[in-house]
């Protein structure tokens, strides 16, 4: 299985090109089965993830063809999606409990082909992750949704989806993916409370409008859909990744390094670039992007995750990383999922002084982290360990580097190419 190796130390110094977003990508991709028509979504990242995606969407009848080759250090890797037809309506098992994302494919199933059967996702490392808020949704307009071998079985009234009120009780990013993407094919006007207000669903409603959807309150908690008989084909591009533009701040700040973090969309990042400054970085806007340049060990502080637009639970791991080089006492509070602090313990191996009371973790700062083997459960903890090993006494080994596959693109490149000492070992 593969690591990777950093040795610490090194100030991290230069630019660092923003790749598409995962988590947009992941609500585009089922965008194509929403039409006939083709679907061509560029600036998609290069992750394990996106993959997947593509081979659950080949399953269900969606040809895909890549185009495009890197150049330098950017990325014009475009995808074309095309749904003619809808071969199969089942999301099997073997996919979903890989990828959770799979449960996108939901609602434009059934809005498309009036039925899905997708498998139930599980657990997860991160917490409990329920789907009920999806399926009420979906029941608001009008499918019925059955469970039956661990598989969810949905089917469209007999005329198709008819709009409805969907009143969220919680915050829900996928749920209001899956609900927007069923909403409009469906016969007349949907209205979504409390949706989900993160800029990827601003992106998914921005692609949808594209293809010829009619969505009003794009960016707001409450959005309105009026239901069309069809939609045609778009070319769309992904927008930046937030989060790991906001990753490769925290290499900087964790490095005191001053790195530009190209292609960058600060209106997206206001939480995270307000945490930056508040550890003490400097963040400059320039006309390539966001610069963050570090002075010194950064300044503890307080925060707390929440849907956007506060600060990010998936920005959590990374900031926790940081500021556990940090002078003084940080507080971090996860309010989104239950069970986020499994780099805690690993970070503690390094030398970090967290300690965790039910959903808080209290940092005190340390001098410094020593190099170790670590290995984390998910993604962004996975990251959190890298930025650790990056600015580490002696070596650092990360273990389950696929976790950091699903979401990070060429990630030992670009962190080469800003000064980081690391490697990928395949033969670990
Ligand atoms: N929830 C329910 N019922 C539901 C759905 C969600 O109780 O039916 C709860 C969840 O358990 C959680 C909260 O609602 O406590 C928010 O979950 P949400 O549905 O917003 O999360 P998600 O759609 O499953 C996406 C991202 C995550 C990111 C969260 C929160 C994708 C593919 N995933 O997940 O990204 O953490 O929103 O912003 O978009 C990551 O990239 O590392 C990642 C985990």
């Amino acid at each position: 299985m593969d690591r990777i190796i950093i040795r610490g130390g090194q100030r991290l110094v230069g630019s660092v090109r923003i790749s598409g977003a995962k988590n947009a990508a992941l609500t585009l991709l089922p965008c194509a089965l929403l039409t006939d028509g083709m679907l061509t979504l560029s600036n998609l990242p290069r992750l394990a993830d996106v993959d997947s995606f593509g081979h659950l969407l080949n399953g269900l009848g969606v040809s895909t063809t890549v185009a495009g080759a890197r150049t330098g250090d950017g990325n014009d890797r475009a995808m074309t999606l095309h749904a003619g037809e809808i071969a199969s309506t089942v999301a099997p098992y073997d996919i979903v409990r890989r990828m959770r994302a799979s449960i996108l494919v939901l609602g434009p199933l059934l809005a498309r082909a009036g039925e899905a059967t997708v498998s139930l996702p599980g657990g997860c490392a991160i917490g409990n992750r329920p789907i009920d808020l999806h399926l009420k949704a979906l029941e608001a307009l009008g499918a019925e949704i059955e469970l039956a071998a661990g598989y969810l079985k949905a089917k469209a009234p007999s005329g198709g989806l008819k709009g409805g009120h969907v009143s969220f009780p919680i915050v829900s990013v996928g749920a209001t993916e899956n609900v927007l993407m069923a909403a409009v094919l469906a016969n007349g006007e949907t209205v979504i409370d409390n949706a989900a207000r993160e800029p990827e669903i601003a992106d998914l409603c921005r692609c949808l409008v594209a293809m010829g959807a009619e969505i009003e309150g794009i960016g707001s908690s409450r959005l309105v859909v009026k239901g069309k008989t069809s939609l045609h084909g778009a070319d769309y591009r992904v927008m930046p990744d937030r989060i790991e533009a906001g990753s490769y701040a925290c290499a900087a700040g964790i490095t005191g390094g001053d790195l530009l973090l190209e292609g960058a969309c600060a209106d997206d990042m206001v939480a995270i670039l307000d945490g930056l400054t508040a550890a003490g970085l400097t963040v400059t806007h320039e006309s390539e992007g966001i610069r963050v340049t570090a002075e010194g060990r950064p300044r503890g502080l307080s925060l707390s995750t929440a849907p956007f637009p506060a600060f990010p639970t998936d920005m959590q791991a990374q900031f926790m990383a940081m500021l556990a080089l940090g002078e003084g006492t940080s507080t971090l509070t996860e309010t989104i999922f239950e069970n986020r602090y499994m780099h805690v313990p690993e970070l503690a191996r390094m030398g970090a002084d967290i300690d965790v009371q039910g959903r808080t973790a209290i940092v005190r700062g340390v001098d410094k982290l020593v190099g170790a083997p670590v290995m984390a459960t998910d993604l962004r903890a996975s990251m959190s360990l890298v930025l650790a090993g990056l600015a580490a006494e002696g070596q650092t080994e990360v273990l389950r580097v696929y976790h950091l596959d699903r979401g990070y693109e060429r990630l030992e490149e670009k962190l080469s190419a800003v000064g980081a000492d690391i490697e990928r070992d395949s033969d670990g």
